[in-house]
């Protein structure tokens, strides 16, 4: 397995990835290391990684309550008054071992613990590992809007190992495929064909797609760390997908949506936004869809659903001026960022989706 430099972090596959975080704790004196785990990760994938770390200094679990209803700032605060009572300072470390909320609240809390402490992000779950330990964005949620509070920081080292991926379920497992779909969408066709039919993989091809989605991911990031132009490809399928998930969330007559799920709808409403203003084709637009509908159910949405939905765009992080700026696509690899849709034409993509 190999080895990608990002920006001020290294990027580990496999068990190299130990050796570099045991050669790291030996080189650096940290006073303590603090591991943080939900209840999920603390059972069934802190034993392995334990059994992993040589080091003599003291190490202490956090577990917070997993889900993203609980990434919030009450979280942060539980877990910097541990911090703070297990005598954590400027010296310690902190391993956040788990999925995206892990290491996104983990992220956020170690950047700002004391001024910043260093962290290592040791995914768990197939979407943290390709999309949400890799690339330094880290924060919390606010009320049912994604994101909204956070900082960028690499942090010191990601270990991707794919042991891990054994202790998902399946509908968590298939909730990272969204962001590789993504990630191929945006680069090239070969990409695109490498992905399809996914779920037909075996584990090894799904190692060789890891890795290809984080290097896809990590070009980005070395090109443009803070967002200011290529990385906004990223958020390709996110407008509205984020837009769905929040809505979902605190909407109790709608299905709880993994992240997956609704990045999935919303990559093919932002395919058929393409199709409609940049000629991306129908045909490829019915794979995405295809391949889509292969992993998740199909979700109802009311009228009234549409309206709130596209309420909820307004917040979106991605807006600008007062305008909601979507990626779109005139064909796989070729991206189109900062377009403003019509309302009518998102009513249009939805009916896609809906048929
Ligand atoms: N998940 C999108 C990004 O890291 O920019």
């Amino acid at each position: 397995m190999q080895h990608l430099k990002s920006n001020n972090s290294d990027i580990y596959f496999g068990e190299i990835g130990y050796q570099k975080l045991n050669t790291f704790l030996s080189k650096n004196p940290f006073s303590i290391i603090f591991v943080l785990v939900d209840e999920n990760t603390h059972e069934h994938c802190l034993p392995y990684f334990l059994s992993q770390i040589e080091t003599k200094v003291t190490i202490e679990i956090i577990e917070i309550e997993s889900g993203e209803i609980h990434k919030t700032i009450e979280t942060c605060a539980g877990v910097w008054n541990a911090l703070s009572e297990l005598n954590g300072d400027r010296k310690s470390l902190m391993i956040n071992l788990g999925g995206g909320v892990i290491t996104d609240i983990g992220g956020f809390i170690a950047s700002t613990f004391k001024r910043g402490i260093e962290f290592v992000n040791v995914p768990t779950t197939l979407l943290s590992m390709v999309d949400a330990s890799v690339g330094g964005k880290t924060g919390i949620d606010l009320g049912n809007l994604k994101n909204q509070v956070g900082v960028f920081n690499e942090g010191e080292m990601v270990i991707v190992d794919s042991y891990y991926l054994n202790t998902l379920a399946k509908d968590q497992l298939f909730s990272g495929y969204a962001e590789i779909l993504k990630h191929a969408l945006i680069t090239s066709n070969d990409d695109w064909k490498m992905v399809k039919n996914i779920k037909e993989k075996s584990l090894e091809a799904l190692e060789d797609i890891i890795l290809r989605s984080v290097t896809i991911k990590n070009d980005v990031v070395l090109e443009d760390a803070r967002e200011n132009g290529l990385r906004k490809t990223l958020n390709f399928g996110h407008t509205l997908g984020h837009a769905i998930e929040s809505y979902c969330l605190t909407h109790p007559e709608k299905p709880i949506l993994l992240h997956g799920e609704a990045i999935g709808i919303g990559m093919i409403l932002a395919g058929h936004l393409s199709h409609q203003l940049f000629d991306f084709s129908l045909d490829k637009l019915k794979e995405i869809k295809k391949e889509v509908f292969s992993l998740y159910s199909k979700v109802d949405f009311s009228d009234e659903d549409l309206d709130k939905i596209n309420q909820l765009l307004i917040h979106d992080k991605k807006n600008s001026f007062g305008n909601i700026n979507f990626v779109l696509l005139s064909d796989i690899g070729k991206h189109i960022l900062d377009v403003s849709v019509s309302n009518d034409q998102i009513t249009e993509a939805f009916a896609f989706y809906r048929n």
